[in-house]
């Protein structure tokens, strides 16, 4: 029998109720230092800067390349490379608000790049490595890049050729070469002549520290941008939701290239003074058992597809690895099916605890606590120092908005839109170049999500779905805008409609739908012709179906409805088409 796991020690959290009463973020800031000498608050100083001395030997990040090649920073040196980094965009003259992006799988020059950059008073920009040229290239665009990180590789076969469309960035920065291509700089020889002591410049806790992009339904993906401020919700969060303590060795596996791999795997743990593991290999049932068992994992947060991945490999698997170092598992990023907790509780003898964010939130703001039950399946409680509503909607699916006031739903079991009332450290400030559309998410005092949810009568949240049409894949967001302006731009295609279809593991797979124009035939070849297409251009996030269709369906105002495509590709007719709202 799978002896039950007990907890070592009180949890941060101990007493939910007391903490929903008495915390305020006022209270948070005073657990962060703040620049010395009133200067402000800097988020790398925080996460790199006031450990440096104290913490000097101990080590900040593991590196895991493969079984072989481990590598690790300690604090010191994390923080001499950074200042390092902020004293070569300093040389390069790039000054407080301009953006640094990466491109960059998991890899020492990641995480220098993007906290030296903070330290600089620049703003951090990640690009998912999976990324193809065209959501690279529109998102360097949109957020009129200065520097760039990425390696020769990537350079070569997705920046250059589209090098011309970036007039705004300045500086290519190539990591791990000794040797850079033409119009680039080569970054580990660029370090090694600039000075490693900076003084980090005073920080208006409201000055823009990162910008992360994220996808609609329609239109350009959206920049969000979030100030120094959100350090007091990254460390408050990672204290009462992952429940980190200084020994622990914490594991956050998503990619440093998305919002979760930079709030919570960077930012989060190091400001807490912990030791962060960093992979860079693909994911495999074995290796991941590995690491959790070699580098001694205390703390893991995860996403659903990977523990559903995980599931597949039965449950003999885990009792091959030594897991007794695991304290804590959680969860981010789509919907945590009440089977996966389960399975997880009956073999790795540890809940997995959801945790339901968004990029615009920038932390977690609603999960299960680990000294509070939880109920499988649901996405758990509010944060202390969050409120959080359920909105009354209106027939277009989101919250109902009259005469500028909403309707909190006050009845348990009742489906809204979850909102959040303003004004939390994490929340973003704004959507870059795009104030309206940062206006349009809020009524009366609260950020509108787009999520739809119940309440029950404990006051635990359950989701419901999107009320919009993005797409969620393996934990990523993908709006479908993006993937059908690629696939339009295919000689052969006259429009495209693009769905999220139900996947058992993904949860959802990128299906797309095409029109052809007059005079081209729906062969084969054809298909297999935009199915390469769109890979070479989207990279990750190009459909993994096509099919042909010969009439799309529009709304009267003729764009396409991808609701009803999505019936349609359920079998549901489009009488259930209401039913559908509330799919997750
Ligand atoms: C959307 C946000 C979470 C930060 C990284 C992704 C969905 C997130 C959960 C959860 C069900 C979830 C929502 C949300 N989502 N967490 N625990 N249960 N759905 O951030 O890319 O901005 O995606 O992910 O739909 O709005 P993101």
């Amino acid at each position: 029998m799978v002896q039950p796991f007990v907890r070592p020690g009180t949890p941060n959290l101990a007493d939910y109720r007391a903490a929903r009463r008495d915390f305020t973020w006022s209270q948070a800031r005073g657990w962060l230092d703040g620049l010395p000498g009133g200067r402000g608050l800097n988020l790398a100083y925080e996460a790199v800067d006031r450990h440096a001395a104290p913490l000097r030997d101990k080590a900040a990040i593991r590196f895991v390349r493969s079984d072989t090649e481990i590598s690790e920073l300690t604090y010191g040196e994390l923080a001499e490379a950074t200042s390092r980094f902020a004293n070569l965009l300093a040389e390069l003259g790039v000054g407080a608000g301009e953006r640094v992006c990466t491109y960059l799988t998991p890899r020492p020059a990641l995480y220098v790049a993007a906290l030296g950059t903070m330290k600089r008073g620049a703003v951090y920009t990640p690009l998912f490595p999976a990324f193809g040229p065209e959501p690279v290239a529109q998102r360097l665009s949109l957020s009129r890049a200065r520097v760039l990180v990425t390696t020769a590789q990537l350079y070569a076969r997705r920046i250059a050729p589209l090098r011309d469309r970036l007039p705004e960035l300045r500086h290519v920065l190539i990591a791990d070469a000794d040797t850079a291509p033409p119009g680039t700089v080569a970054l580990d020889a660029a370090l090694r002549s600039a000075r490693g002591r900076y003084e980090i410049p005073a920080t208006d806790p409201e000055q823009p520290a990162l910008l992360h992009f994220t996808s609609g339904t329609t239109g350009r993906p959206k920049g969000a941008v979030h100030v120094h401020d959100a350090a007091v919700a990254h460390y408050a969060s990672a204290r009462f939701a992952l429940d980190l303590r200084p020994d622990d060795v914490f594991w956050c596996t998503a990619d440093p290239g998305w919002v979760t791999g930079t709030s919570y795997g960077i930012l989060a743990p190091l400001m807490h003074g912990v030791t962060v593991v960093s992979v860079a290999a693909d994911f495999e049932a074995r290796r991941w058992y590995r690491i959790l068992d070699r580098m001694r994992v205390t703390v893991w947060y995860t996403a659903p597809t990977a523990i559903r991945m995980l599931m597949r490999y039965g449950d003999e698997l885990p009792g091959d690895y030594d897991l007794s170092r695991l304290r804590h598992a959680a969860s981010v990023g789509e919907p945590l099916d009440a089977a996966a907790v389960r399975w997880s509780t009956a073999t790795l003898r540890h809940p997995f605890h959801d945790t339901w964010w968004q990029t615009e939130t920038g932390s977690i703001m609603i999960s299960n606590f680990p000294a509070v039950d939880i109920r499988p399946g649901s996405m758990g409680l509010p944060m202390p120092g969050i409120e959080v509503a359920l909105l009354a909607r209106g027939p277009d699916g989101r919250a109902r908005v009259t005469g500028g006031a909403v309707t909190p739903i006050v009845e348990p079991e009742v489906e809204g839109e979850i909102a959040l009332r303003r004004g939390w450290p994490s929340m973003f400030r704004d959507y870059l170049d795009q104030p309206e559309r940062y206006a349009g998410c809020f009524a009366d005092d609260w950020y509108l999500t787009g999520d739809i949810a119940r309440r029950d009568a404990d006051g635990y949240y359950w989701f419901a779905g999107r009320a919009d049409d993005v797409i969620k894949s393996a934990g990523h967001l993908i709006g479908p805008f993006e993937v059908e302006s690629v696939l339009m731009d295919h000689p052969a295609v006259l429009e495209a409609g693009v769905i999220g279809r139900p996947d058992p593991v993904a949860g959802e797979r990128v299906k797309a739908f095409v029109t052809l124009r007059p005079g081209e035939r729906p062969t084969e070849p054809l298909r297999q012709e935009l199915l390469a297409f769109a890979r070479l251009r989207l990279g990750g996030i190009a459909p993994r179906e096509i099919a042909f269709e010969p009439n799309l369906p529009h709304t009267r105002s003729g764009k396409v409805l991808r609701r009803l495509l999505r019936a349609r590709d359920l079998g549901l007719d489009a009488g259930d088409l209401s039913t559908l709202e509330s799919q997750p």
